[in-house]
């Protein structure tokens, strides 16, 4: 007879499985479906959340301090004409979500959706990336969501070294102020840009890397997961990772987390 704890350990290494078993077909996995069910597929409305970064009770983050500094930061990149792609642009795209998460996105930069709506990964591989933050136990409103260039490429090329190099500081200043515990790089260009090197995306993802301190978890980005979905089961595991680093348990509540 298994006591209650084995039992606790097999439901847990059950559910796992069927997770991923259900991120591999993107079907919302069912502890986010009971703890989210009505969740707006995009949104920017910052709550306080589980992968809020935590402070000791005593000395709270500074309130709004990183919202407020990432507004203003926000206001200039609006402004920007560092490089050639502001002439091609409907407008820039910063950032979405929450400014003190624990977790951030950073992808490659805006494709036409994005560039027409003003917010980072809204067209088809931002629905995918939905799904995966979902599968997470958690709402696109709890993460933080950037890009390296906040201007879309023409004909959706890859941002040039110069083009990255002079929004870098955006990007930096982006992750300062938000202080993730982990970053996931979306794709080659964004984990080169973050974590440097050359190697190829079959070579980084499966193991963190580092922005300064900050844990880097390379993975395949949504539009390549949309072109080769069979791919999805190593993303999986890399997010796997990452919410084992955020102590995300599948079958913990995140509210709790
Ligand atoms: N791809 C990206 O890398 N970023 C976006 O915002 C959208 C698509």
């Amino acid at each position: 007879m298994m006591n209650r704890s084995e039992i606790a350990r097999y439901a847990r290494a059950l559910r796992e499985r069927l997770e991923g078993h259900r991120l591999a077909g993107w079907e919302p996995p069912l502890a986010a479906e009971r703890i989210a069910p009505d969740l707006p597929a995009h949104t920017d409305h910052v709550q306080a959340s589980p992968v809020t970064s935590s402070a000791p009770a005593e000395t709270p983050r500074e309130s709004g301090s990183s919202e407020k500094t990432l507004e203003l930061l926000r206001g200039e990149v609006a402004g920007c004409s560092r490089c050639r792609l502001h002439e091609g642009r409907a407008q820039a795209v910063f950032g979405v979500g929450d400014p003190n998460a624990r977790l951030m996105f950073v992808g490659e930069g805006p494709g036409s959706e994005e560039d027409r709506q003003g917010e980072p990964f809204v067209g088809p591989a931002g629905q995918l990336l939905d799904k995966i933050i979902v599968a997470m136990g958690l709402r696109r409103a709890d993460v933080y969501i950037a890009n390296v260039v906040k201007c879309r490429p023409p004909n959706n090329r890859n941002p040039r070294s110069d083009e990255m190099e002079a929004c870098r500081g955006y990007l930096d200043q982006q992750i300062g102020r938000v202080a993730p515990e982990v970053i996931v790089a979306l794709g080659t260009v964004a984990a080169r840009a973050l974590v440097g090197g050359e190697l190829s995306m079959g070579k980084m993802r499966g193991r963190f890397h580092h922005y300064g301190e900050v844990p880097v978890m390379p993975t395949y980005h949504p539009a390549y997961l949309l072109r080769t979905p069979s791919e999805k089961r190593k993303v999986w595991e890399d997010i796997q990772q990452v919410m084992a680093r955020l102590e995300l348990g599948p079958d913990e509540s995140p509210r709790s987390a």
